[in-house]
């Protein structure tokens, strides 16, 4: 029986593999799609992902979502300036123009509607951008607390940020809707932190292995894994190779091999709103006396090994 799951997504290049291997894993059913400005502004992340779709040749419904954050005109600091000069995450993707078109229907009303609808009880939440959508379809309709089965969030840092010292992009971007989501009461949260994503980063070798394997979206996922360890200022040297994390797919990758993460912990978690330097940090408060309950498990190490076996399944199946 397939995992259903929705993806709320900022397509960039690691959405964009995440979105390969969802779309070609024999054990995953990517049941829709909904799009957030994070990488990009709304109108590309939405053209991206419709792209990828294309070139995978899936047809899987997609929903444009939020254009800004919840509470902020832009991000905490304006794109243009944050990413002034880096070709990392760019408005286009390098596929081909995309033929298939989005959804009347907007993300947030979608993601309200289905999961006022039984028969998307089963169906998991995946979001590996900034959680604008999320937070506004619970506003919009709070029983989604108590109705979204489980939420696997790409997200935050037990570390080191990688927008500041403190905090993580999909955090930045939007901390008002990454601390009203992560407050909302949903009874299975996992977030997937840098620390375990940098823990398990992809090299050229294995961009050269998904080549081999000739599927659309195995070269497609090569190509942009490729580009990201080119352009990323977190890449790492080690034995001949360069490699860099590639974090969205992890997501993916724990919903059918939760062993791809290796320690984790159960932890009251927050989001800090006001921090001149600590703006979109995840708090995990760890202490034994903690007052709050736990209210999400986050991943801190994963297996770079039950990664890469993931994700060569899915493009085998492609
Ligand atoms: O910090 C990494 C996260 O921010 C990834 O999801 C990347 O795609 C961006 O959305
Ligand atoms: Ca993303």
């Amino acid at each position: 029986m397939a995992t259903r799951f929705i993806l709320d997504c900022d397509t960039g290049s690691d959405d964009a593999v995440a979105i390969f291997a969802a779309t070609a894993h024999p054990g995953l059913e990517l049941v829709a799609v909904t799009t957030v400005n994070g990488n990009a502004a709304v109108e590309h992340t939405t053209e991206n992902t419709l792209r990828v779709l294309d070139h995978a040749g899936a047809r899987v419904p997609v929903h444009a979502g939020a254009a800004r954050p919840l509470a902020r005109p832009d991000f905490p600091v304006p794109r243009a300036v944050l990413n002034a000069g880096s070709a990392f995450q760019r408005a286009h993707l390098d596929f081909p123009a995309a033929v298939s078109v989005p959804e009347r229907r907007s993300a947030v009303p979608f993601l309200v509607d289905a999961y006022m609808d039984d028969s998307y009880a089963d169906v998991t939440l995946v979001a590996t951008g900034p959680l604008t959508n999320v937070a506004l379809a619970l506003a919009t309709e709070p029983r989604l607390a108590a109705r979204i089965p489980r939420l696997v969030i790409m997200g935050g840092a037990h570390g080191n940020g990688n927008v500041t010292a403190a905090a993580e992009f999909n955090f930045w971007v939007d901390p008002e809707a990454a601390s009203a989501v992560l407050g909302a009461g949903i009874r299975d949260v996992v977030i997937m932190s840098l620390d375990a994503t940098h823990s398990a980063p992809l090299s050229r070798a294995d961009c050269d292995a998904f080549d081999g394997i000739g599927t659309p979206a195995a070269s497609g996922a090569a190509q942009l894994i490729r580009h990201r360890i080119e352009h990323d200022q977190a890449g790492v040297e080690g034995s001949g190779d360069v490699s860099s994390p590639v974090h969205d797919p992890m997501c993916v990758a724990f919903l059918v091999r939760p062993d791809v993460v290796t320690e984790s912990v159960r932890a009251f978690v927050s989001v800090e709103t006001t921090g001149s330097r600590t703006l979109g940090e995840l708090l995990v408060d760890t202490r034994p006396w903690c007052p709050e309950p736990p209210n999400a498990t986050v991943a801190l190490r994963a297996s770079a090994e039950v990664y890469r076996d993931f994700l060569r399944t899915a493009f085998l199946a492609n």
